[in-house]
């Protein structure tokens, strides 16, 4: 299938993997890039730009294929040195960038001199078209239903993507409760150009992560998964289990007076526990509410090969009904 998204990125399927803390590292990237997708590791997993340096390399002698790297500019605590991340990025010749959490425009002129595409992840239409505006060269529309920050407006995919289409010059995937062909082909019928799925790439046989993570993901159904940090209004959609309960419950009581100090035994710190050492109840970490239409641990071969299928069939019976 060529959208403008396969031609932009040089990839054969229209599939990107979202970037994920502690699961993107170079053996889900490679995966998903040698099954024809776009795999991306994620930077801010890797505790130095030397060490995303290595990453990089790592990826590359298990792929030929394009791959990316996510940027996160999220609020922590200590600010990552950003300018030798994209430095890393440059040099390890990298040929796309997914750009999420805050605006991008001071590494853009950097990424666009390298000739790196850059895809910005967004929750907002309004914020869609200042990516545009600065000169993005994609967008990935988060709607409400996905793992992780899906920002402040609430606004679920059936909204957001046709709202995006409207709006928007550059090409754009739809991002968050992403999981099969049919997913696939309502996205391009909403005006995206291609998918990207965070959650549905965890539950795959190379994910890098404890199995315990993978078969929790398989138990939940779309009812298992909450919303934090609301009030610090930096909401995450995360897994529930006993820390994100606890967590909730410190949320309610202190209300508008709630201090990130307050939550930082159930959010800092917690993705390694819970991604390499299978602690579930360690803290929140993120999950999207698709987890309800995910029921196997197949390869990201299979996994691609099944959606692009079933995507197939559908426009074919589709076609067939005219
Ligand atoms: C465990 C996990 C960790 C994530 N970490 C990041 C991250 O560090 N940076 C980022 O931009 N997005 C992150 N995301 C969001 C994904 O890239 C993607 O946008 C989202 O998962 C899409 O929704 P879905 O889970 O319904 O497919 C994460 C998602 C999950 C599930």
């Amino acid at each position: 299938m060529k959208t403008a998204i396969t031609e932009m990125f040089g990839i054969q399927h229209p599939i990107i993997q979202g970037g994920m803390h502690y699961v993107g590292f170079a053996e889900m990237a490679a995966a998903v890039s040698n099954a024809g997708g776009l795999g991306i590791i994620t930077a801010l997993t890797q505790k130095t730009p030397g060490d995303l340096a290595n990453e990089i390399a790592r990826c590359k002698d298990m792929t030929d294929k394009p791959i990316g790297v996510n940027v996160t500019f999220l609020p922590t605590v200590n600010t990552p040195d950003y300018p030798a991340i994209i430095k890393a990025i440059i040099d390890g010749g990298v040929t796309v960038v997914e750009t999420a959490g805050n605006n991008p425009v001071a590494v853009l002129p950097y990424l666009k001199d390298a000739g790196i595409k850059v895809i910005h992840k967004c929750t907002a239409v309004r914020h869609a078209l200042k990516a545009q505006s600065i000169g993005c060269d994609a967008v990935s529309v988060d709607g409400f239903e996905c793992g992780g920050h899906p920002g402040e407006d609430d606004v679920p995919n059936f909204i957001l993507l046709p709202r995006a289409a409207d709006e928007l010059e550059i090409p754009f995937v739809s991002s968050g409760g992403m999981a099969d062909g049919r997913s696939l082909v309502a996205s391009l019928a909403m005006g995206a150009a291609g998918m990207n799925m965070g959650t549905r790439f965890i539950a795959t046989k190379e994910a890098p992560v404890h199995d315990n993570v993978k078969a929790a993901i398989v138990a939940a159904s779309e009812l298992d998964t909450r919303l934090v940090m609301r009030p610090l209004r930096n909401t995450e959609r995360v897994m529930t289990n006993a820390a994100v309960e606890r967590l909730l419950e410190k949320e309610k009581a202190l209300g508008d007076d709630l201090k990130f100090e307050d939550i930082i035994e159930e959010v800092a710190g917690v993705y390694p526990k819970i991604m390499m050492h299978g602690e579930m109840d360690a803290g929140a970490w993120s999950c999207g509410m698709v987890a309800g239409l995910i029921n196997d641990i197949p390869t990201c071969q299979e996994l691609i090969d099944r959606i692009m299928a079933q995507a197939e069939d559908i426009i074919g019976r589709m076609n067939a009904m005219r």
